[in-house]
């Protein structure tokens, strides 16, 4: 199988352009690098360029002859995409339209979406499935539902096959320890914990403590990024069969506290780590976990990763051997 991965030299990119490798499909990567790493992606073929220049696609679907396209590019912060909309429907909503008529234009019709839990806003019910109403809280859930309900109607009006996998909050890294999570500026739990145990930052935020859950804590699902990339060697597969467009959730159906993931990191990691309590932020939904049964009974998809050891093991061998992430 030929695929073309957008942002595949970012983070979860990466991981999957690891395992689409390895199970035997060859791969290009498209990434404009405004976030990603081309030592995320060395020994693959990086073609550095923008979604929204349809020139450079045009010429690389030309040339490439994909099978199918797996999109990841986008801008990914919550609290940037409520100072910044414009910039987020710009690159995540517009850019995607080139994309999506760029290769429809080309004769590809398969797509596999990076999609979010923060398409559900906040769930009248937990744990969340596919069914859920829609309600994004923030731009950015905004621009990945806006995407959903666009390769919806190009599947009707076009033949466009796709899956949308909506993730939860990925984490970890890969367990040989050479790619993971390599964000500037880091806006992600895990890795602030992790970096706060380097000494890297003076503490963690704990924003809300008064929260209604155990420990007054958010509750959230974190899935492995190792799990999200079998999830996508196994969607890619299904839309090569035919079986046509789905919604997928990917996450641990686990839920964790933002102080069970710091004790968690303080017992792993042997260090201790200073945290602060902070007020709540807008928008921050008290629990969010997956009911991920669906891609489990339809594509078989089994988590191997995910739960909090192995995704804080992995992560911290990352960040312990790479503090500057790829610079190091
Ligand atoms: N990280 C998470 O927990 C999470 C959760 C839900 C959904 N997602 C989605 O998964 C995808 C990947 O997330 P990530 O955490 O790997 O982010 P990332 O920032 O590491 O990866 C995105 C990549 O896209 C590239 N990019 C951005 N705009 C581009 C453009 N216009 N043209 C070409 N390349 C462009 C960046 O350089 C980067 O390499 C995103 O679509 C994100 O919204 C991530």
């Amino acid at each position: 199988m030929k695929v073309l991965v957008t942002g595949g030299a970012g983070y979860i990119g990466s991981h999957v352009v690891r395992a689409l490798k390895e199970s035997g499909c060859s791969v290009t990567v498209y990434d404009n690098l405004v976030q990603g790493h081309a030592e995320a992606v060395s020994g693959c073929k990086l073609i550095q360029a923008d979604i929204g220049d349809s020139v450079a696609l045009s010429s690389v679907l030309k040339d490439h002859k994909p099978d199918l396209i797996m999109h990841f590019a986008a801008y990914i912060q919550v609290a940037e995409s409520m100072v910044k909309p414009s910039e987020y429907y710009h690159n995540n909503v517009g850019k995607t339209l080139v994309l999506l008529g760029t290769m429809i234009k080309e004769g590809i019709r398969n797509i596999v979406f990076s999609s979010s839990a923060a398409v559900y806003g906040e769930p009248k019910k937990i744990p969340v499935d596919e069914g859920a109403r829609c309600a994004p809280a923030n731009v950015y859930g905004e621009t990945k539902l806006m995407v959903e309900n666009i390769m919806s109607a190009y599947e009707k009006a076009y033949g466009l096959n796709y899956v949308s996998l909506r993730y939860f909050n990925a984490a970890g890294a890969h367990p040989d320890g050479d790619i993971g999570k390599d964000h500037d500026p880091e806006t992600q739990l895990i890795p602030l914990v992790l970096m706060t145990a380097l000494g890297l930052r003076s503490c963690i935020h704990i924003f809300g403590s008064d929260y209604s859950t155990p420990d007054g804590t958010c509750i959230r699902d974190y899935v492995h990024v190792c799990d999200l990339a079998s999830a996508h060697i196994l969607t890619a597969q299904a839309l090569m069969e035919g079986t046509g467009s789905h919604i997928y959730n990917l996450g641990s159906e686990q839920g964790y506290t933002v102080r069970q993931v710091i004790e968690t990191s303080c017992r792993i990691t042997g260090k201790k780590i200073p945290v602060m309590d902070a007020p709540r932020r807008p928008g921050d939904p008290a629990a969010l976990v997956a009911n991920s049964q669906k891609i489990k009974d339809e594509l078989g998809w089994k988590p191997e990763f995910s739960d909090l050891e192995s995704i804080i093991s992995t992560a911290w061998k990352w960040h312990k051997h790479h503090p500057g992430g790829y610079r190091d």
